[in-house]
């Protein structure tokens, strides 16, 4: 049995650090350098500062990165200026699968051309002295937004460009965005950023973790994307991180919105507090839609407003923002920047003074528990020497199970579908082990649906893309 510890951490980091940062692409990058550096950025840089600052609202998130450096310095101020209290810094795909070479041409090209042949800011090619120049007199956090399973040079890099919150995690990074990197290396890299975050730690400048709740943002109910959330706080929280961010995305359903919410809270709390990590500072991020968005700009605007009360609603700690042009691909940096004003409008404007509930929410929010509960209990009941394995073991065995995720380490046995409400349920656990009175109620659920005779691949679509 192996159950969450501080015996689990990595002791040999600077074992490994030296074997990371012998890359050629980073040669210049001293870990004492790197510390002392952070020392001196701006304590408002830092998510825990900007978390016990803000007020009323949920701090606002955009997402962006464009390959050349003044592109990304000018978003970076278009941002700030039009309300984002987090700074992105979205990575390309070729630094994200590790192809650094390919990155650093397609830059040049870039630069040569005046024209955008990455998706994303190539941080390795630029590297890290460049990279703090992005940042000079900005007194908000920047969040490195990536998708990377081997995120350890990438992580070197950032951390010594004054970044001070990583997004990602073994999990969350690696089913939904890979079909063949392995989880159990993606697990022990995942450990290497974890650790690495810890060390470059002070008590008033804490380095951030966040996790991705989304997963595949394809029908995953509620208590995959929980269990998922406290299972990578609890990971980072073994390697000494001490600032971490569980997330998850729109659900679709207001009523599992509010419910995962307040679930997700409570019992990354519980389970933090009972392994021992009581200093751990947990927040709560909301993503807005993450599924497919209409084409139309005035229904995204619309979506992208309900998105906003809802983060409200649930008093979220962050909101990750979308842009009305979703739909078509990388949005353009004006329009970024009119979705963090948009966004900060509807939070201004309405104002949630309360949590709300209901009895049904009452009832959702009894059953995601309880699904939780089951399925990490029988995680930790996993023979194995450490904590990582249980995981790696419990997607071997089904017991985590996330709907279309691509990757070749999960199971495809849990089959999700939307009940009369539009409420994400369990039509067939697979091998997740709730009970079988949760199981029954799920199926009960699925059953008050009315259209449910018609169980077609149309039927599948319309669950999917409840949103268009
Ligand atoms: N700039 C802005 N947004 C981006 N996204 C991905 N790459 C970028 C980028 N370089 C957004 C997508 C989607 C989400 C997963 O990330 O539009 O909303």
């Amino acid at each position: 049995m192996a159950r969450p510890s501080a015996q689990a951490q990595l002791t040999n980091i600077e074992k490994y650090r030296s074997q990371v940062l012998s890359h050629p692409l980073v040669q210049g990058i001293s870990p004492d350098e790197v510390r002392d550096h952070l020392a001196h950025v701006p304590r408002e840089r830092f998510p825990r500062v900007a978390y016990a600052n803000r007020g009323p609202d949920p701090c606002i998130q955009p997402r962006g990165g464009v390959p050349l450096f003044e592109t990304q310095y000018e978003l970076t101020r278009q941002l700030s200026q039009a309300g984002a209290d987090f700074i992105p810094l979205t990575i390309d795909s070729y630094t994200r699968h590790n192809q650094y070479e390919t990155a650093t041409q397609l830059l040049h090209r870039s630069e040569e051309e005046g024209k955008s042949y990455l998706n994303g800011y190539p941080l390795i090619s630029h590297g890290y002295e460049l990279t703090r120049q992005l940042y000079c007199g900005l007194e908000k956090p920047v969040s490195l937004r990536h998708g990377t399973p081997d995120a350890r040079l990438l992580a070197e890099v950032a951390l010594a460009s004054g970044i001070a919150e990583i997004e990602g995690g073994a999990i969350c990074y690696c089913l939904p965005y890979s079909e063949g990197f392995p989880l159990d290396r993606c697990l022990l890299y995942w450990q290497y950023v974890d650790r690495l975050c810890a060390v470059n730690s002070t008590e008033d400048r804490p380095i951030h973790r966040e996790s991705f709740g989304p997963l595949t943002a394809t029908l995953v109910p509620p208590s995959i994307a929980v269990a998922v959330e406290i299972i990578e706080a609890l990971l980072a929280a073994e390697q000494g991180v001490t600032s971490f961010a569980v997330s998850f995305g729109q659900t679709g359903s207001i009523i599992q919105d509010v419910a995962t919410a307040t679930v997700l809270r409570k019992l990354t709390r519980y389970y933090l507090d009972e392994f021992g990590f009581g200093p751990v500072r947990s927040y709560l991020v909301y993503h807005q839609w993450m599924g497919q968005f209409p084409a139309e700009r005035e229904r995204a605007a619309a979506l992208i407003a309900c998105s906003s009360l809802i983060s409200s609603l649930i008093a979220a700690d962050k909101v990750v923002v979308k842009t009305i042009d979703e739909a078509l691909g990388v949005p353009r940096p004006e329009i970024n920047a009119e979705a963090c004003d948009t966004v900060q409008y509807v939070l201004r404007t309405f104002r949630s003074a309360q949590t709300v509930t209901s009895p049904m929410i009452e009832r959702e929010m009894a059953l995601i528990e309880s699904e939780v509960k089951s399925i990490l209990n029988a995680i930790f009941e996993i023979s194995g020497s450490v904590f990582w394995e249980s995981v790696f073991r419990a997607f071997q065995l089904g017991y985590l199970d996330v709907p279309f995720a691509p990757h070749a380490d999960n199971a495809n046995k849990l089959l999700s579908v939307r009940d009369g409400n539009g409420s994400i349920r369990i039509a067939d656990p697979g091998g997740v082990p709730i009970s079988n009175e949760d199981a029954h109620l799920e199926k009960e659920l699925v059953e008050g649906r009315g259209d449910r005779a018609d169980k077609t691949y149309r039927q599948m679509l319309a669950d999917i893309r409840v949103m268009v």
